[in-house]
């Protein structure tokens, strides 16, 4: 009986390796990006903001508040990615910083909302940081990726 029961544990962590194996596989489009580069840093937060969906939507608070903090503590990109990002961009910089900005207040405020299982400030505040996304992409996205490339 104990065995079996093992062996039935067994099993679905195979089944829920199988399953995080294949969200990562759906990534395979991803270009391989350099160590320390602003790219690897992306696909980190597009890997954190796949997940938190799932995990805004199985109402699983504390998963959403463990990514929301990922997301707000991303890793930098390396000194030397940061220096030729700041050289090439000048006085731009600060705008470039502000949709980083936004993104990092409305994850920290999606970690607290989560702490109080609070589901509707949760996707109040997740639209916010998708909204910061998108709006650093439309403005930066072309030029930077050609700066750093
Ligand atoms: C401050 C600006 C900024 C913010 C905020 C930002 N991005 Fe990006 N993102 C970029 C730039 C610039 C690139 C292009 C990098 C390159 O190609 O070198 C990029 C590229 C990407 C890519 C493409 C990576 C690839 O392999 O081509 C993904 C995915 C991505 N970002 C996800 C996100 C997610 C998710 C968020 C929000 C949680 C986010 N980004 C917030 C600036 C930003």
């Amino acid at each position: 009986m104990v065995t079996l029961k093992k062996t039935l544990v067994i099993s679905s962590l195979l089944v829920l390796t199988g399953l995080s194996n294949t969200l990562q596989a759906n990534n395979t489009d991803l270009i391989q990006a350099k160590e320390g580069s602003l790219k690897q840093v992306m696909q980190g937060l597009l890997i954190d903001t796949q997940q938190l969906t799932k995990a805004m939507l199985m109402e699983d608070f504390k998963t959403i508040e463990t990514l929301a903090n990922n997301i707000a503590n991303h890793p930098k990109p390396s000194l030397a990615t940061r220096m030729t990002l700041m050289k090439a961009m000048g006085k731009e910089m600060a705008n470039f910083k502000s949709n980083d900005d936004v993104v990092h207040g409305a994850a920290v405020a999606m970690a607290k909302n989560a702490n109080q299982q609070d589901l509707k400030a949760i996707a109040e505040n997740f639209q916010t940081m998708i909204g910061g996304c998108i709006s650093c992409h439309s403005e930066f996205k072309t030029k930077v990726a050609a700066i750093l490339k």
